[in-house]
């Protein structure tokens, strides 16, 4: 990832963009964290929005996504095996990591994270280096699941990843390209 510029990605069909995140959307990213429907899939996650926005790193990427100019979800791409925290444990080179939401409520459920999630995807294998991208919803997030299993994500195991018991899920280059 360290080769990666910070990509705008564009998905002109859909009228939607992710464009990297900047310290200017805190506010913004700190009342979509009061969100009932983002506290639900997060409970115990404590975005340090201050820090991480300000100190941007070549392991991480965060992404805004628009929608005809109207900022309506988050997502963030990592190199799992270069996280500082260590949050994924013992995992191979060659793996990324995503974390998404839909912050305004009013936008959920529209196709938006799908079209966000194949956006970040195709950023993902665009470098031929990443060969499978992980993901970690909450052992009781269901829905979430099925969104993920629809974009062609296999599950894996469930596994405790700080204080929760996640289902992880992990899409390979071959899956993604078929
Ligand atoms: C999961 C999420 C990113 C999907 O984006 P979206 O634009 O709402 O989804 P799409 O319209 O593309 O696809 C619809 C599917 O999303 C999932 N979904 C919709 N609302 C959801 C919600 N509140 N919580 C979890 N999944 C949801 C469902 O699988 C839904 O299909 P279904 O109606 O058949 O159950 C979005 O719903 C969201 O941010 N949910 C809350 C936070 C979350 O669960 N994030 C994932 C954590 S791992």
């Amino acid at each position: 990832m360290e080769t990666d510029p910070i990509n705008t990605e564009v998905n002109a069909k859909r009228r939607l963009r992710l464009r990297p995140a900047t310290p200017e959307d805190r506010p913004l990213l700190e009342r979509w964290d009061t969100e009932p429907h983002v506290v639900a899939a997060n409970p115990n996650d404590k975005w340090e929005w201050q820090t991480e926005l300000a100190q941007p790193t070549d392991w991480r990427q965060q992404f805004i996504a628009e929608r005809e100019g109207r900022a309506i979800g988050f997502i963030q791409i990592l190199d799992p095996a270069r996280d500082e925290s260590g949050y994924w444990g013992e995992v191979g080179d060659g793996l990324r990591a995503i974390d998404i939401w839909i912050g305004e409520p009013d936008e959920l459920g529209k196709g938006y994270g799908t079209t966000m999630m194949q956006l970040a995807l195709a950023h993902c294998f665009a470098d031929p280096r990443v060969s499978a991208v992980l993901i970690d919803p909450l052992a009781d997030n269901r829905r979430a699941q099925r969104f993920y299993e629809r974009l062609g994500f296999r599950f894996v195991e469930r596994r405790h990843l700080g204080n929760d018991l996640c289902c992880i899920y992990r899409l390979e280059r071959s899956d993604w390209l078929a």
